[in-house]
């Protein structure tokens, strides 16, 4: 089974896309942020002010690893900057190598901001959510777009719609 991999900044709708993904795939969904707060036993924005971000970095890295190249994880949600991990970046190279779709789901800033406001619960974001996130995005965009199989502009589309670009792209030869 074809396996979706999916990345992109904070408000893409990474979470809610792996959802539909799932149901349409009758498959379960796997969510790093999820896993790393399980992990450490508390909300990510807990982590950074208890432990300090390389805290949740770690643990982070430990997560997207395990999912990667767990070919049984069929549908995979990434925070937003997992992908600043070379060995990250690499596990997802090389899971793309073996056939999944790895997808950049693109936004702009404007609906990014009205999907998630920005600044509940991304610690990151905490100051000037707006003019932080679009720094982040600029700095990380060239590293997204290396990587990913498809990049999908989910600025104007539905989470259904995105989706079927996702699933649709997975179909191509
Ligand atoms: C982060 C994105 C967040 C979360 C953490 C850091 C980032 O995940 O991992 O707040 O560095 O972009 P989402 O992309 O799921 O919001």
């Amino acid at each position: 089974m074809t396996r979706y991999l999916l990345i992109g900044p904070m408000g893409s709708g990474k979470s809610t896309v792996a959802r539909v993904l799932a149901d349409r795939l009758h498959c379960s969904r796997h969510d790093s942020d999820e896993l790393v707060e399980q992990k450490v036993g508390k909300p990510v924005q807990q982590i950074f002010v208890d432990d300090g971000e390389p805290v949740f970095r770690t643990a982070e890295r430990e997560i997207a690893a395990r999912l990667i190249s767990d070919e049984s994880a069929t549908v995979v949600s990434l925070g937003g900057g997992s992908v600043l991990d070379p060995a990250t970046r690499e596990d997802l190279r090389a899971a793309a190598a073996r056939g999944a779709v790895v997808a950049f789901l693109d936004v702009p800033a404007n609906e990014a901001s009205r999907r998630v406001g920005l600044g509940v619960g991304r610690p990151l974001l905490l100051g000037n959510p707006r003019a932080t996130w679009v720094r982040l995005l600029a700095e990380r965009r060239p590293t997204y777009e290396g990587i990913a199989t498809v990049v999908v502009d989910t600025g104007s589309r539905s989470p259904e719609q995105v989706a079927d670009a996702i699933l649709g792209s997975a179909e191509k030869p």
